[in-house]
C-alpha cells in the first residue's frame, strides 16, 4: 500500500513535495527542489507574502533566488498557497520550515513546528513523510510523532533533516551541500530522502544518515562551534589591542595550521543573525535540561554581547561625549548578501549611538527597506555609503559589503566633518588609512 502511495504522489518523474514557511530556508529548499524536477507546493500563513511569491516577487534578498523562483513558477512545478491541507494531502514528502525564534527562556520556541505537525497529520490522507527543516531541539522529532499520532490514524514517518545553508550563499549551498544529514528510524523514508537529495549529492557530498536525536544535535553542534570560533578570534583580538599585536598576523599565522583552518577567524563587533544567537542559547538551555551545564557557550554569548558594545567604547575614547556627534554607519545586515537585520550588530550599535544623543545617517546596499521598520524616523537614511557621510563626524562600519572595500579616500575625506573611520570589520591597511590622514580603529590591530 506504501508503495501504491509513493507511487501516486509523484508527477513526471519527480515527487510531490510540500514546504511549509517560506522563509530563508523554505523558500530556497521549495525553489531548489522544483529547480531538480519536483512538483513543490511552499505553504505560508503570510498572505502578503504568498501573494508577493505568486507574482514572482521576492520578500527577502538572497543572490540567485529570483530567477530559479521565476523560471520554477513559469514551468509551474513551484505554485505558493495559504491553504496548508490541500498542499499537503497528495504531497509524498511535507518539510516544516518554519521559524523556531528563541523563547522567553532561552529555549527554541516549537509552537508553530508543533501546531504545523498537527495540521499535517490533519490533512494526510495516506503514508507521508514529514521532515523537520526547522532547527530543532533534540527530541523535537520524537514530539512531533507523538503531536501527530493524536491526530491521525494514517501511516507516517518523521525524519529530521537539518539544514545547513549559509543567508547569502543558500541556492549554492542548497544546490552543492557540504553533506546532507538525515536522521530516520525507518528504511522507506531513507530510500525517499536519498533519492530527492540525489541531484544534489552528485559530486561527493555525502549523505549522512543517523537517528533523528545525532542529526538534531548535529545542527546546534555545528552552529555552536561556528559561533564560537568567531568568539574566540574577538577575543584574541581584543588581547591584541592590548598587548600591541596585530590580530592579522596571528589570524593567518593559526589559520595555517591545517587542523585549525582558515574560515571562521575573523574578528568583529560580534556574530548576529537569526541562527547563532538563538541556537547558542537553546543548546545551553536543551543541554541543562539534561543537568549539563555548557559552559563554554555560556561564555560564547557573554563575549558576544560585550563585542557588540566594542565600537561604541571606541567612539568614546576618540570623542569624549557622543552627545550632538552625527555617525554615519555603512552596512546594516548581520552580514553581507542578506537583507536580515535579526540581531545584527547594528542595532545594538546605533540604539547605543542614539541612547548616548548621537545621530546617525546609515547606508545598506539591500537591508534599508527592513532598517526603516526597526528605526523610522530616528535614523536618516542615504542613498549612497558616499551619501551617509556628508556632514557626519565619523564613520562606523558594520557589514563588510564587497562596495565598501575599495572606496575613494579623497572622496571620503572631503565629505565627513572630520577623517575618522571605525572599522568594526577590518577592512582597510591601518598604515594606508593612516597615510591618507585618516584616524583608523579597527579590531585587533593598532
Ligand atoms: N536562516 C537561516 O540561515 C537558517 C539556516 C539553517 C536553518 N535555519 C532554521 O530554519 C528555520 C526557519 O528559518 P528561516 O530563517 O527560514 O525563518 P523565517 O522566519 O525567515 O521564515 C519562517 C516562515 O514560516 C512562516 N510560518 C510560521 N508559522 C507558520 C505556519 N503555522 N504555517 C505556515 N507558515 C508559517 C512565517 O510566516 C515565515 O514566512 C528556523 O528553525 C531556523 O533556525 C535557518
Amino acid at each position: 500500500m506504501i508503495a501504491f502511495a509513493f507511487f501516486a504522489k509523484r508527477d513526471r518523474g519527480g515527487m510531490r513535495l510540500a514546504v511549509i514557511g517560506t522563509g530563508y530556508v523554505g523558500l530556497v529548499a521549495g525553489v531548489c527542489f522544483a529547480e531538480s524536477g519536483n512538483d513543490v507546493v511552499c505553504v505560508d500563513k503570510d498572505v502578503a507574502k504568498v501573494r508577493a511569491l505568486k507574482a514572482g516577487k521576492m520578500p527577502i534578498y538572497e543572490p540567485g533566488l529570483e530567477e530559479l523562483l521565476r523560471r520554477n513558477l513559469g514551468e509551474k512545478r513551484l505554485t505558493f498557497t495559504t491553504a496548508l491541507p490541500a498542499a499537503v494531502k497528495d504531497a509524498a514528502v511535507v518539510f516544516i520550515a518554519v521559524g523556531t525564534p528563541e523563547g522567553e527562556d532561552g529555549a527554541a520556541d516549537l509552537r508553530h513546528v508543533l501546531d504545523v505537525a498537527r495540521q499535517i497529520a490533519r490533512a494526510i490522507t495516506s503514508y507521508t513523510v514529514v521532515v523537520t527543516k526547522s532547527t530543532v531541539p533534540v527530541g523535537t522529532s520524537e514530539r512531533i510523532r507523538l503531536a501527530m499520532h493524536r491526530e491521525t490514524k494514517r501511516p507516517f514517518s518523521v525524519v529530521s533533516n537539518p539544514e545547513f545553508l549559509k543567508q547569502g550563499a543558500a541556492v549554492d549551498d542548497f544546490m552543492k551541500p557540504d553533506r546532507v544529514v538525515i536522521g530516520a528510524d525507518d528504511s522507506g523514508a531513507v530510500a525517499l530522502m536519498q533519492e530527492l537529495y540525489a541531484p544534489f549529492t552528485r559530486t561527493d557530498a555525502p549523505i549522512m544518515v543517523m537517528d533523528c536525536a545525532s542529526a538534531e544535535l548535529s545542527k546546534y553542534a555545528a552552529n555552536a562551534m561556528l559561533a564560537s570560533r568567531i568568539t574566540f578570534m574577538n577575543e584574541v583580538a581584543n588581547v591584541c589591542e592590548r598587548v600591541g599585536a596585530d590580530v592579522d598576523h596571528v589570524r593567518r599565522a593559526i589559520g595555517s595550521d591545517r587542523r585549525i583552518g582558515m574560515s571562521f577567524l575573523f574578528p568583529g563587533i560580534g556574530f548576529g543573525g537569526s541562527c547563532f544567537p538563538k541556537d547558542v542559547k537553546a543548546m545551553q538551555r536543551f543541554a541543562s535540561e539534561t543537568g549539563y551545564d555548557f559552559k563554554m557557550l555560556r561564555a560564547v554569548d557573554e563575549v558576544n554581547s560585550y563585542q557588540k558594545t566594542r565600537l561604541v567604547a571606541k567612539m568614546r575614547e576618540h570623542y569624549g561625549r557622543l552627545k550632538g556627534k552625527t555617525l554615519a554607519i555603512w552596512g546594516l545586515s548581520f552580514k553581507p548578501k542578506t537583507d536580515d537585520m535579526r540581531e545584527a550588530p547594528s542595532i545594538a550599535l546605533i540604539e547605543a549611538l542614539l541612547k548616548a544623543g548621537a545621530r546617525v545617517q546609515a547606508y545598506d546596499p539591500e537591508a534599508m527597506r527592513v532598517a526603516r521598520r526597526i528605526f523610522g524616523s530616528r535614523v536618516t537614511f542615504a542613498d549612497t555609503n558616499y551619501g551617509a557621510l556628508k556632514g557626519a563626524d565619523g564613520l562606523a562600519i558594520v557589514t563588510e559589503w564587497n562596495e565598501f572595500r575599495r572606496p575613494d579616500l579623497a572622496r571620503m575625506k572631503s565629505l565627513l566633518k572630520e577623517p575618522v573611520v571605525f572599522d568594526g570589520r577590518n577592512l582597510f591597511v591601518p598604515a594606508n588609512m593612516k597615510q591618507h590622514g585618516f584616524t583608523y580603529y579597527s579590531i585587533g590591530r593598532s
